[in-house]
Parts: C-alpha cells; structure tokens; sequence
C-alpha cells in the first residue's frame, strides 16, 4: 500500500528509499512515515469535503502522533489541528501552526494549560465539563478575551467498532450528557458567560470504526440537539464537529471504508436533518487520527535472538516490542510483517515475534509467516503510524526510536533517537546520595 513495494534486490522500499539503507544509516528500530500517503490521507478527506458544498474543517487528531513534522505536514495539506494537552499544544506552536486553526480538547485542562492555549489565541475550546466552563470564563475574563467553544455532548451513541449501543446515558468520562438534560443546561450555563461564545457541538462516537452507521445516528442527535437549543433558548449553532474514529486496514479482515465514504454519510446527514428542521447549514468539523497517519508508519526492527519449544513455538526478538509499540499488550492489536531484506524469499515458518523488555506480555505478533528467520535480518512491522511513536514509553530505560519521514527517495530524519544522555536528562543525585569523586 501507499509508496510501499520491493525492490530488484527482493528488499522493502517505502518512499523510494530502500529500507536496508534505512537501517543502516538511522539505525533500528526505526519509526519510517510514508509521506505521500499521509498526504494522501488528508487530502482524501479535503476533496471528500469540497465535494459536498459544505463549509468544513478537518482537524487532524494530533493524538495519534505528534511532532513538528507531522504538524507542518497538516497545515500544508490545510487542515485544522486538534490537541489535548500542552505539550501538543507547544508543539504545534514550535512548528509555527496557524494557532487561529487549533483545537483544544481534553476532560481535565489544567489553569496553565488554558492559559498557554488563551495567550496563543487558539481558534476553539472544545470543552468537556461544567467546572471548565467557569474556570475558561475565568481566565479569558482575566485577560480580556472573549474565546470560541464547543461543547463536548456524549450522544448516547457509542461504538464498539462493529455495533453500536445507543443508551440514554452513556458511561464515560467525556462530556455533557445529551440524554438527562445536561447537555442543555450546559449551553444555558455557556450562553450566560460573557467570556465564551459558542459555536456549537462536539461528539466522538469511539476509534477504529469500519461503518457510518454511528455517524449517522451521532448526526441525528447533534442536531436535533442544535434545534432544540434553537427552539429554546434562541441560539443557532454554527458548528457541528463530528470527531474522529473512521477505521483503517492493520491486518485482513479489517475492512475499511474509503475515507469519502464517512464524509458523504455524515454531510448526508447533517444536509437532511438541517433540511427537515429548515436549519441553516452549519460548518461541520470531523477530527481524524488514526486515519491520516496508520497505515503511513512502518517499524524497523532487527532481529536478534531466537527460543524455539519443539512441538510448541518459535519465538524471534527484536531490538524494540512494547516501549515502541504498546497496542498489542494493551488492547491485543494485530499486526502484519515482512522481513524486509528478504521480501521476496517464500514463507517457510510460523514465529511470534517478541520484543526486548522484561514483561512476558511485550510480544508484537503471534503466529507470523516468514521465510527462515535469522539473526541480523530486518523485520518491517505496518501499520504503525498511529498511537505509536505517540504511546512509546522509556520502559526498562529503552531509548525511544528515530522517526524517519520519508518521499520521492528522500529519507529526513524528523526525530532523533533518543540518547543516553536523554535517558538520565533529568535525573538528579540529591548531594546525599552522591558518591564522594
Ligand atoms: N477526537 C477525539 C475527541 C478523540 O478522543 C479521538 C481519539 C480522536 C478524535 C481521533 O480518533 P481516531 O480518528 O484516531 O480514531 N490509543 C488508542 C486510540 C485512542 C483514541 C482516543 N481518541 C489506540 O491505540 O487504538
């Protein structure tokens, strides 16, 4: 998929860079972005939207992998940003992103949090909750500002990514309930603050979802939500943001739609229901993550040793596993792989693939087929562009891996490995605890 082929040499390419030149010149593991295909992602989505004569924004999830990069590459393919928290915040800033274009979500955004975000002049609060109401209203009032919002609704639509319970009351952290009544009070609660002007509503119906169904029915909800607020207090909502969550390919079997696909069923819906309520159509906003970004990420690994049980399974280990990529111990993902400098080679064996930490659990693949695995071979891990890199963690003090993006057979390095000296950067020996020089 995307620029990914093998080459003469029987070796895996990506963006026209031959991965076992990758290897050699940055070092596994190895995070590699297929740049074009991320490109190609969001501008799906652009022209998807364009299509529909609607005023939109596409507010790429920065969640799912954020780093100046990734930020450039999101404002030039013009879409919005969506962040959750400071340090997503400050990078996009540092990356010179359009700060009129930024979202800010999350369900406990601290005062300094709202403040940094209040003193870039973001373009919308996405907020979550009554005590954050007051608290922004607050602080914009401090500094003089009046600040765009929406409010997050929980629609009592959720997705367990092939049905849909649709309950009075969803249990969840996030939002103001639609079902009790809450969610309006919040808006009588918001139009009463002189600090904040709503534009409309927010929802996120869950993550990796292969149907437009949730959408549809998240649609119908918000905006019959949008009319009643018109009915009673009088305030016409200019904004309905339908979040992310649209699902992409990691191994067969998932069957993903084509990204236009979610963008007519929700347009159709937000058209109809507006049509049918004679509601001026409003700008729809979606937040995409997983979608831009998943499948444009390969990892890089290099195997090193092996433990076969006779009769039971054949482990092989690489130089990376849970600290890089954390899914499959924490929600059991599936992934698919190749050794990448052999790629042509037939299959010859059934491995799992293990990773390098001291955790039983820090396996990355089950039951793989691959030709006869050895030592010092490349194993190519798709798939990895989401919630990788963005969820790796120092575990066993494990440097994180470089970040590569790559296009037209040209490889930039966008993040360095980390160094040993990151690893110990802010550690600190209270004089006590020093050992006499
Ligand atoms: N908007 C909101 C409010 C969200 O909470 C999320 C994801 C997104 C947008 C983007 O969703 P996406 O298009 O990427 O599905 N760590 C998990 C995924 C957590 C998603 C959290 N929220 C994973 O690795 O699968």
């Amino acid at each position: 998929h995307g620029t990914s082929k093998i080459n003469a040499k029987g070796h895996l390419e990506i963006g026209g860079c031959d991965v076992t030149d990758l290897a050699k010149e940055f070092g596994t593991p190895l995070y590699i972005v297929d740049e074009a295909l991320v490109r190609g992602r969001a501008q799906e989505f652009m022209s998807a939207f364009r299509q529909t004569g609607l005023r939109f924004q596409v507010a790429y999830a920065s969640k799912a992998f954020c780093v100046m990069a990734m930020c450039r590459v999101a404002e030039e393919e013009g879409m919005s940003l969506d962040v959750v928290s400071d340090g997503e915040l400050y990078t996009a800033l540092k990356a010179g992103f359009p700060a009129d274009r930024i979202h800010f979500h999350g369900n406990n955004k601290t005062p300094e949090e709202i403040n940094m975000a209040l003193d870039a002049n973001i373009g919308c609060f996405v907020v979550d909750n009554f005590n954050e109401l007051h608290l922004l209203n607050a602080l914009a009032a401090d500094k003089g500002k009046t600040v765009n919002v929406l409010l997050r609704i929980t629609p009592g639509v959720e997705a367990h990514t092939h049905d849909y319970i649709s309950t009075g009351q969803q249990d969840s952290k996030f939002g103001f309930d639609l079902g009790n009544g809450t969610a309006f009070r919040a808006v009588e609660t918001t139009l009463g603050l002189a600090n904040l002007n709503i534009l409309g509503v927010h929802s996120h119906i869950g993550s990796q979802i292969f149907e437009v169904e949730g959408f549809r029915m998240a649609v119908e909800k918000v905006a019959a939500f949008a009319v009643e607020i018109r009915e009673k207090l009088g305030r016409t909502f200019t904004v309905l943001n339908l979040g992310g969550g649209y699902g992409i390919r990691y191994v067969e079997g998932d069957k993903p739609l084509p990204l236009g696909v979610y963008v007519n069923a929700i347009a159709d819906a937000v058209k109809s229901v507006c049509a049918d309520a004679n509601f001026p159509l409003p700008e729809v906003w979606i937040e995409p993550g997983r979608s831009i970004v998943g499948d444009a990420g390969t990892t890089l690994y290099t195997v090193g040793t092996s433990k076969d049980i006779p009769g039971v399974r054949k482990y092989i280990a690489v130089d990376g596993g849970m600290t890089d990529n954390p899914r499959p111990a924490l929600y059991e993902s599936k992934y698919e792989a190749v050794l990448a400098n052999r790629a042509n080679d037939s299959l010859e064996e059934v491995v799992s693939v293990a990773g390098k930490c001291c955790e039983s659990g820090d396996m990355l693949i089950w039951d793989l087929n691959l030709p006869k695995v050895e030592s010092g071979d490349l194993l190519a891990v798709f798939c990895t562009g989401a919630y990788n890199y963005a969820m790796a963690s120092n575990y066993n003090r494990i440097r994180r891996p470089a970040v590569v993006f790559v296009k037209d057979g040209q490889a930039d390095l966008v993040v360095a490995r980390e160094s040993y000296d990151n690893i110990v950067g802010n550690d600190l020996l209270p004089a006590r605890l020093r050992k006499e020089p």
